[in-house]
């Protein structure tokens, strides 16, 4: 998710929010753009911290290394103590992820803690544990955007992120939610017809649909065939934000040419830090330069700044992107230092199915 950066231009939902909704929400957009603008001049500020609040799932999904069964929650204190860290190093956007966000206990406090230390406070969830009392929490604790993953229409073996069972949440979130939503579909988690099927309920509901392409464990996007692309292009036809600084237009050129052109940052504009605290460069390259956030300082995000990554021309990672599209015109002088994958995916972690 980037989970998950969100474009600020405003939806229009089937199920209209109420007028003092859409106030807040704007008011909210125009913190993002102030903050965006202060980043734009200052390269030394990251832009999105993916920050994991628990390892601990409550769904297995098929494609996913990012779980396990037994993490405990990272203690309130813990998390604070990170979130100031992030706050002193200028950060815009701090989008919580896990395994399961909504397992933390505290998950409304640390919602709470990010907007008070002036950033802009983001959830990825797979939705099960939505509430009405929790979506109003999340409301009062200034929860800007919430990225719901839902791949398919049932349940299968692959992932049970579907829209029979989790229709009744995103009716909540509709009737509820102050914050923007956006669902995020996995594609290649379900037959792609069953993708677009999701996409078209998701657009009829007022929300916003993007799909990710599939990696595997070493972070590569797995191959699409002619039939699957052509339904990938009509799900993209949906899309109402066309060509942004948030536009996914990098899939279409991993799609085509199985390559994509740019400059990745992070390590400096977005970086990943694990539930132990650890700052690693994103999502799949876990392991790689892992260094304490404590410690985590302007050397570090200059010198990533300017590392080109060897990964990246098959990088089909959104936040990666987005996070980077600010500083495309800016040079990456440094030969590329970082060592290969020991082993692909996480490697200070075991995965526990
Ligand atoms: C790791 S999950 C954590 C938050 C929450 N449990 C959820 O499912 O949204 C964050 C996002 O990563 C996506 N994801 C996980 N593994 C993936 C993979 N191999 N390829 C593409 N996206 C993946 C999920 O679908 C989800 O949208
Ligand atoms: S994608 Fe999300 S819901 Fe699925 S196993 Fe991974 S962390 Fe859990």
């Amino acid at each position: 998710m980037p989970a998950a950066a969100f474009a600020p231009a405003p939806a229009a939902p089937a199920i209209a929010p109420v007028r003092h909704q859409r106030r807040h929400q704007l008011r909210a957009d125009f913190r993002v753009l102030r903050g965006l603008a202060r980043a734009a001049l200052d390269t030394d500020r990251p832009l999105m911290a993916h920050v994991v609040v628990t390892r601990r799932c409550n769904l297995a999904c098929g494609y996913c290394t990012e779980y396990d069964a037994v993490s405990p929650p990272v203690p309130l204190d813990e998390m604070k103590a990170r979130i100031d860290r992030l706050a002193e190093l200028g950060t815009v956007f701090v989008t919580l992820t896990g395994g399961e966000t909504l397992l933390h206990p505290d998950i409304v406090a640390i919602v709470r803690h990010v907007r008070d230390r002036g950033m802009t406070p983001a959830l990825n969830t797979n939705g099960y544990l939505l509430t009405a009392a929790r979506i109003d929490a999340l409301n009062d604790a200034g929860l800007y955007a919430l990225q719901l993953s839902l791949d398919n229409l049932t349940p299968s073996a692959i992932s049970k992120k579907s829209l029979k069972p989790l229709r009744g949440k995103l009716r909540l979130l509709a009737e509820r939610a102050r914050f923007r939503v956006r669902v995020n579909t996995v594609f290649g988690a379900a037959p792609p017809d069953e993708a677009l099927a999701v996409a078209r309920a998701v657009h009829a509901l007022g929300f916003d649909a993007k799909c990710s392409l599939a990696r595997d464990p070493s972070g590569r996007p797995l191959p699409v065939d002619a039939a699957a692309r052509a339904i990938y292009d009509e799900i993209r036809a949906l899309d109402r934000h066309g060509t942004s600084v948030f536009s996914e237009d990098f899939q279409t050129d991993l799609l085509d040419r199985g390559q994509v052109t740019w400059k990745c940052r992070a390590g400096a504009r977005f970086f990943t830090v694990c539930e132990d605290g650890l700052v690693h460069l994103c999502t799949p390259k876990m392991g790689l330069g892992a260094k304490p956030l404590a410690d985590y300082g302007v050397d570090d995000i200059r010198a990533a700044f300017d590392t080109p990554k060897p990964c990246a021309a098959t990088c089909p990672v959104a936040y990666a992107h987005q996070g980077s599209r600010l500083d495309g015109w800016r040079d990456q002088p440094l030969a590329p230092a970082l060592p290969a994958p020991r082993v692909p995916g996480r490697v200070h972690l075991t995965v526990v199915r």
